[in-house]
């Protein structure tokens, strides 16, 4: 009998187990139907949150609930990557999320909505991140009934706001709220409009575990001037950098004697620099760029007194002739790693003494005065890793880097007197002595000859933009710097035809802009997984565009433009390419579009204008759904303008289809959301021009920067040509995504101009010349704000009205 007893407890604790599990397993309804809510406001065309079904939203990607009481208590849906962003409203049904401790939105974009009030119902928040998130307008003061919250990011918050045509950003009226977070211990409101603010001084000073305060770019514009004591016992990081404070370097700030931390630059900061700046013993990092002092150098030389001191910014501090020469004093600070005195007017020579900083890795003193040989103090620096001196008038001697066995970044760009190793600009030979150099800037320095061999088989990123290198590229050489990943020769005089032995793990290739002739053809083995971008465009490449380029299966660009290329199209792409970008315009192409390039899912910009091809566009490019540049003007293509382009190339930024012969009618193009340049001039079209064109939603109000992304993040540029004012321009992606033109000029259009144009008020150009279009030009045309050109001429119009000129 007695036996039995532990086995009924253990039945009672599993019972009681299995109810814990029972809860902690699958969510709470309400909490699911709040997150499903919230989904539903957004839309998601990265497909972030597409796991978001189902009962157990515990399991959903960036949920997380407590294992105790099964609530909801994360939500982190930050985003990492521009083109992952979720977009759209937040719904007040997220307020059922009671629980919620830990919240990031970080990197998502909330069109320009203020942040909602109802986040400060959430009582247990200990993390609240908002960074860059698409917010604007007024932060909710509610935000202080979080009592629990220890970090609050809500940096980063500025937009162009298409309706107020401005720039907009988050701001605060006052800074009272943030005075009742008291478990406040990280503050990060860079970006955050303070100008009303002015007693943030006095409302953060209350704080009593703030560690980290970060108000940069805040327009804070003075610097409270009395406090009657400083509070701050643990902060360690104060960043008070961009806010153009026009004041005097107040006391308190070194009575805080707990900073690490120190970042003042980009202020108006100005007169004498206390002595007081070395009861800050502790202090890692100052910044004081931008600032005047009355007596220059000379007045900041008490930081030689800090001893822990390694990161030290004295960039743009204006010099007065009592101190333009180098400052001797700061061979002293030992542990210095990182020394700025660019864009100064430092003249002469650089003392011996700094030969003392044994540790120092990054010296930044491009953009001085600096004359005479490099000086042996330098050359001693064995830790340095980044040098700058461009824009200086030094003189290189043969070895005196030799030694520096650290380096990995070097930029003596633009540094003239580099010429003086021989009588043409030339590698230096102390550059092959540099074993771990990994990045070297040589662009625009005036560079002819082409000694590959002294240059270190350690690099791997290596910019030759802009100089004179002539003559061919010997194939040989490159095999010297086998760990090249990013090669840059644009902008040169290199004639001879490419080598066709390319280093294995090249990723970026660029020989646009010179003279270089011959056969595309590549030995492709050993670069065939690693080549992600290869431009050749503006040469003199001639015959036919070879097979094995479809098989660089990493390739994310591949630009060909502006060469003598002939022959067709080659049809051998596969749905395995990764192409973003396929430039083959200018070009002397025949044939029509293959259908194997509709494999090309992923691509973005199809660039195929000023060629000979010709033939219908083939309907499988229906497909390519990605693509915001669709480029194929100045060719012989005919038949009808599809109407597939305005429902399925639902991505469409840029559409030209200038200068061919297509007829039939204009289909309808109005869910081309994002369509802000429209070409189909010089065609053969007729019919009237579509109503719906008012509808184009890119075209009703000023843009909004975008831009052109790698697979990994990084931004790649895609010109294209347009033809406004008269002339054909080289657009960059900068100036395409701030254009929006629409132009139907020399095709058959009849019946009147649509009323309805006049919606587009972001249309800065259009066209609509040389058509037959009868009837009054629509008084709607007056709000179009932006319009800078407007050609209606040649038509069977009637003049009522005339737009009112505006400059
Ligand atoms: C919840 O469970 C996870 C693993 O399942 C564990 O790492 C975590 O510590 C648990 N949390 C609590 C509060 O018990
Ligand atoms: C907020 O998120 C951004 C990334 O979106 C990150 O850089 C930042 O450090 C985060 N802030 C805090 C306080 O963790
Ligand atoms: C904040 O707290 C005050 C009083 O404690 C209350 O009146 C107010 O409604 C609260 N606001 C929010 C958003 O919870
Ligand atoms: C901050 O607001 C003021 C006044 O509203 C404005 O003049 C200023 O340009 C704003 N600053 C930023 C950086 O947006
Ligand atoms: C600051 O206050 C002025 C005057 O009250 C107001 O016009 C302006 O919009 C406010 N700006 C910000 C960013 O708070
Ligand atoms: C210092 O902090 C305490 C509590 O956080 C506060 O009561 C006091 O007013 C603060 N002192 C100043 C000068 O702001
Ligand atoms: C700064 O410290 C000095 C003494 O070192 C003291 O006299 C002064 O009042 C302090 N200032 C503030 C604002 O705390
Ligand atoms: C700073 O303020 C003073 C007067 O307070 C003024 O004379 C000076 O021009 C201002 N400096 C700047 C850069 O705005
Ligand atoms: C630098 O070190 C040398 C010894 O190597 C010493 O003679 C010189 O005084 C030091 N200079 C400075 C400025 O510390
Ligand atoms: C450096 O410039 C100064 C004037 O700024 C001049 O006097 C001196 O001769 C120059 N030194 C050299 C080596 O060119
Ligand atoms: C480089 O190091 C060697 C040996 O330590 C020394 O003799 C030479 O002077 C150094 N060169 C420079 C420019 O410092
Ligand atoms: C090219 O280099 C020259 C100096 O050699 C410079 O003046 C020019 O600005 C550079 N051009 C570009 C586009 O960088």
């Amino acid at each position: 009998m007695g036996g039995r007893t532990p086995l009924v407890v253990l039945t009672f604790s599993l019972a009681v187990l299995s109810i814990e599990l029972g809860i902690s397993h699958g969510c709470r309804e309400t909490e699911r139907k709040a997150l499903i809510d919230f989904k539903r406001g957004l839309h998601d065309p990265s497909n972030r949150i597409s796991s978001w079904v189902g009962e157990d939203c515990c399991a959903w990607e960036g949920v997380a609930c407590s294992n105790i009481s099964g609530h909801v208590i994360k939500l982190d849906l930050r985003n990492k990557r521009c083109k992952w962003a979720v977009r759209g409203d937040i719904t007040p049904s997220l307020r059922s999320l009671q629980q919620l401790s830990h919240l990031d939105l970080s990197g998502n974009y909330f069109t320009h909505k203020p942040i909602p009030k109802f986040l400060g119902a959430f009582r247990r928040l200990t993390y609240l991140n908002l960074s860059g998130a698409g917010f604007v307008g007024r932060v909710p003061d509610q935000l202080g009934n979080l009592s629990t919250l220890q970090h609050l990011d809500l940096s980063y918050n500025c937009y162009w706001v298409d309706e107020g045509d401005g720039f907009f950003c988050l701001y605060l009226e006052n800074t009272r709220w943030i005075s009742m977070l008291t478990s406040l211990r990280h503050l990060n409101m860079n970006w955050v409009n303070l100008t009303n603010a002015s007693n943030w001084l006095q409302d953060l000073n209350v704080l009593p575990r703030v560690q980290e305060i970060e108000l940069s770019s805040c327009d804070l514009g003075t610097f409270p001037r009395s406090l009657s004591h400083i509070n701050f016992t643990f902060l360690i990081t104060l960043d008070l950098r961009g806010n153009d404070i026009n004041s005097t370097i107040l006391d308190w700030v070194f009575n805080i004697t707990s900073l690490e931390f120190l970042y003042l630059g980009g202020n108006d900061l100005h007169g004498f620099f206390p002595d007081s700046v070395t009861k800050l013993t502790s202090l890692r990092a100052l910044d004081l760029s931008g600032s005047v002092f009355q007596d220059g150098f000379m007045q900041v030389a008490p930081i030689s007194n800090l001893c822990q001191l390694q990161i030290l910014y004295l960039s743009q501090v204006p010099i007065n002739d009592l101190s333009g020469s180098f400052p001797d004093w700061l061979g002293n600070i030992k542990n210095l790693k990182s020394l700025d005195l660019s864009f100064n007017s430092l003249y002469g020579s650089v003392p011996a003494s700094i030969g003392n900083l044994s540790l120092l890795q990054h010296l930044y003193l491009d953009s001085n005065d600096l004359n005479g040989t490099i000086s042996k103090g330098i050359g001693q620096l064995k830790s340095l890793v980044d040098l700058y001196l461009k824009s200086n008038s030094l003189s290189l001697s043969e070895d005196d880097l030799a030694n520096l066995s650290n380096l990995k970044y070097l930029d003596i760009s633009l540094f003239m007197d580099f010429c003086q190793i021989g009588p043409t600009p030339q590698f230096p030979k102390w550059l092959r002595t540099q074993t771990t150099l990994r990045d070297l800037d040589l662009s625009s320095a005036g560079i002819k000859d082409m000694f590959f061999d002294r240059l270190p088989s350690s690099l791997e990123y290596l910019d030759l933009r802009n100089n004179s290198l002539s003559g061919h590229l010997p194939p040989k050489i490159l095999n010297m710097m086998p760990r090249l990943e990013y090669l840059d020769l644009s902008n040169n005089k290199i004639t001879e035809t490419i080598p066709n032995w390319l280093p294995s793990g090249l990723q970026y290739l660029d020989l646009s802009d010179n003279k270089i002739t011959g056969n595309l053809s590549l030995r492709i083995t050993n670069i065939m997984s690693s080549l992600q971008w290869f431009d050749l465009s503006t040469n003199n490449m001639s015959g036919e565009i070879p097979f094995s380029y479809c098989q660089l299966r990493n390739l994310e660009g591949l630009q060909l433009s502006e060469n003598n290329l002939s022959g067709e199209v080659p049809n051998c792409w596969k749905n395995s390419s990764n192409l973003l970008l396929l430039d083959l315009s200018s070009n002397k192409l025949v044939g029509g579009v293959p259908d194997s390039l509709c494999n090309l899912q992923t691509l973005e910009s199809l660039h195929l204008s000023h060629n000979n091809l010709s033939g219908p566009i083939p309907h499988c490019l229906k497909s390519c759904t990605e693509l915001s540049t669709l480029d194929l003007g100045h060719n012989n293509f005919i038949g009808n303008i599809p109407t597939w382009i305005g429902e399925s190339l639902l991505s469409l930024k840029t559409l030209s289809l200038r200068s061919n012969a297509f007829n039939g009618r204009i289909p309808q193009l109005s869910s081309l959301s994002s369509l802000r340049i429209l070409d189909l001039s010089n065609n053969n079209l007729s019919g009237t021009i579509p109503q719906s064109f008012g509808n184009f939603s890119a075209l009703r109000s000023t843009p909004m920067y975008h831009c052109c992304y790698f697979n990994d993040g990084r931004v790649y540029e895609d010109d294209m040509w347009l033809f406004i004012k008269g002339s054909e321009f080289k657009y960059t992606t900068s100036q395409l995504s701030i254009d929006a033109l629409i132009d139907l000029s020399n095709n058959n259009l009849s019946g009147n101009i649509p009323e309805e144009l006049g919606n587009l008020h972001g249309l800065r150009s259009l066209n609509l010349s040389r058509n037959y279009l009868i009837g009054q030009i629509p008084r709607s045309i007056d709000g179009m704000k932006q319009l800078e050109v407007l050609d209606l001429s040649r038509n069977n119009l009637s003049v009522q009205f005339l737009p009112v000129w505006r400059p």
